[in-house]
C-alpha cells in the first residue's frame, strides 16, 4: 500500500466546513493527516489571536470521526524553535485580506511551509473560503517547485447563507442576520451580466445594511487576482466586520459551480 499522505492543514475549532475537507481528502489516500496550530505568525493583532476559538479535545474527537488518520498539534516551540525567517507572499500578499493585515499572509505561508516539511504530504486541500489564501498557496507552491499538489475545496453555507467560519461561533443572532448581508450580495452581484453592474450591485446590497462595516469588495480575476475585466474567470470577494467580527466570503461569477466544479454545499450547523 501507497505511504503518500493527504494533508488537511487546521487552526483548529473545526466545523463542517474543515469536516468536509477530510471528506475530499478520502478520495486521495488513506493516510489522512490533520494538523491543528493556531499560527500566532498570521495574526497582526494580538487580541484577535488570543480570543481565537480553540477546542483542541473537541477538535480531536471530530477529526478523528470524520476520517483523519493522524491528529498532528504541535507547540509553537515545535513549529518555531529559534529565529523565524518569514516566507514573502509578495505584491498579493499585501493586497485585500493582506491589505489591513500586515504580514498576514507571510505568517501563512512561514507556516505552511514548515508543516509541510513535517508532514511532507502528495496532496494538501484548502478550502476556498480562504480564496486569496488558496491562491497564494499554489502560486508559491508552483514557483518554490515543491513536489505537493494543492486541492481547492468548495466554501461551505449554513442555510442561512452564511459562509461557515470558526468566527461565526462570536456572532449573536441578530449579527447573523445582519451577517446574510452578504451572501446576498454575492448572489445578486453574481446573476448580473456585466461587471460594471456586477460591482455596483455588490457595493450596493452590501451599503444597505447599516450594521455591515465594509473592508473590501471587489470582482477579481481568478487567474491572476487582478480586478476582472470580464465575468469569465471573475470572483466577487467582499471582507468585512459585523460587531467586530471580521467576515470573510466569495462567489464565482460563474457561481454557483466552485472553482473545483462541485456545486457550493449548504450545511445545517449542529448547534
Ligand atoms: O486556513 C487556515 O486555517 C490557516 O490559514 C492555515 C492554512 C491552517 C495556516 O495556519
Amino acid at each position: 500500500m501507497s505511504n503518500s499522505k493527504v494533508f488537511v492543514p487546521t487552526m483548529g475549532s473545526l466545523h463542517a466546513g474543515h469536516l468536509s475537507l477530510i471528506e475530499i481528502a478520502k478520495n486521495y489516500s488513506s493516510n489522512i493527516v490533520v494538523s491543528i496550530f493556531v499560527n500566532p505568525l498570521q495574526f497582526e493583532n494580538p487580541e484577535d489571536l488570543a480570543t481565537y476559538p480553540r477546542d483542541i479535545d473537541g477538535d480531536i474527537v471530530q477529526a478523528r470521526s470524520a476520517g483523519a488518520t493522524e491528529i498532528w498539534t504541535p507547540t509553537v516551540e515545535e513549529i518555531y524553535p529559534g529565529t523565524v525567517e518569514q516566507i514573502s507572499a509578495g505584491a498579493i500578499g499585501k493586497l485585500y485580506e493582506g491589505a489591513g493585515r500586515a504580514g498576514h499572509f507571510d505568517g501563512v505561508l512561514t507556516v505552511v511551509d514548515r508543516l509541510f516539511r513535517h508532514v511532507q504530504p502528495t496532496w494538501a486541500i484548502f478550502g476556498e473560503k480562504d480564496f486569496q489564501q488558496l491562491f497564494i498557496i499554489k502560486k508559491w507552491v508552483k514557483a518554490s517547485g515543491l513536489p505537493i499538489e494543492i486541492i481547492g475545496a468548495p466554501l461551505i453555507r449554513d442555510l442561512d447563507g452564511l459562509a461557515l467560519s470558526s468566527r461565526n461561533v462570536r456572532l449573536t443572532p441578530d449579527d447573523r442576520k445582519t451577517a446574510r448581508v452578504i451572501s446576498r450580495a454575492l448572489r445578486q452581484a453574481t446573476a448580473e451580466r456585466s461587471i460594471d453592474s456586477a460591482r455596483d450591485r455588490l457595493h450596493d446590497v452590501l451599503a444597505s445594511e447599516p450594521g455591515f462595516k465594509l473592508d473590501y469588495a471587489e470582482i477579481i480575476n481568478e487567474d491572476n487576482f487582478e480586478p476582472a475585466s470580464s465575468a469569465r474567470k471573475g470572483r466577487a470577494i467582499v471582507a468585512g466586520w459585523v460587531n467586530g467580527v471580521r467576515l470573510l466570503d466569495n462567489m464565482s461569477m460563474s457561481s454557483p459551480i466552485s472553482v473545483s466544479g462541485i456545486r457550493e454545499i449548504q450545511v445545517k450547523t449542529l448547534a
